[in-house]
């Protein structure tokens, strides 16, 4: 879709996403029209002893749409950016699997989200993962840095997605990869361009 929005819209989709996601932060139950926390992580086919190797405090914050990690295999030692981390579930998932010469970023643009996350790193250990508050439309990492990307449900919120995809090139290592899951429209979809905007972020 070719769409393009005004300084006015661009400012209101961005409060907007920071009082959701401010909600979002206290628990996603009851807040999405898809499964979120630990029946959202089963649905989605995370394996049981993956699930279980979270505190039930960390699986509860999972608002991902779907599994980034059936897209590829981690190996230990890469270095893994997770755009849109929210409390940081898939980081640390990727923390564990990339082991202690592996290293895992991930970056969200609500100050909240990132701080349940940093919590949750505490709860789970994780010294190879480390959260930065920043906007993934500009990530804060050096050109050629990471082998993988992973992001969960969060560049359909996004306003502009062309300029992410670049930054993500530019990111990405030679070879590097990135896993996406999203929500996608296949047409238009129903809503009139007012109405997406009004609406954005549920
Ligand atoms: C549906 S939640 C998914 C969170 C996490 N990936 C998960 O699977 O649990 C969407 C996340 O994207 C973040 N987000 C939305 N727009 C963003 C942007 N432009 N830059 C960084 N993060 C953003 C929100 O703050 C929220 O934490």
């Amino acid at each position: 879709m070719d769409e393009s929005f005004s300084e006015k819209e661009i400012s209101f989709i961005r409060s907007k996403l920071g009082s959701r996601y401010k909600e979002v932060s206290e628990g996603p139950e009851g807040l999405f029209q898809y499964p979120v926390g630990e029946e959202g992580l089963s649905t989605l086919g995370y394996p049981k002893e993956v699930i279980e190797s979270l505190p039930q405090a960390v699986r509860s914050g999972f608002c991902g749409v779907g599994n980034p990690f059936s897209l590829g295999t981690l190996e230990h030692g890469s270095k893994v950016l997770d755009l849109g981390c929210g409390v940081g579930v898939d980081s640390l998932v990727a923390s564990t699997i990339v082991g202690p010469r592996g290293q895992v970023i991930g970056i969200d643009v609500s100050e909240h989200m990132l701080h349940r996350a940093e919590e949750n790193r505490l709860r789970s250990g994780g010294d190879n993962l480390r959260f930065v508050l920043s906007d993934v439309e500009s990530i804060p990492l050096k050109d050629r840095s990471v082998d993988v990307i992973i992001t969960n449900g969060v560049l359909n919120l996004v306003v502009d997605k062309r300029r992410v995809l670049e930054e993500c090139f530019r990111v990405l290592d030679d070879g590097g990869e990135m896993w996406i899951a999203d929500q996608v429209l296949t047409d238009d979809g129903p809503l009139s361009h007012k109405d997406r905007v009004r609406q954005w972020a549920g």
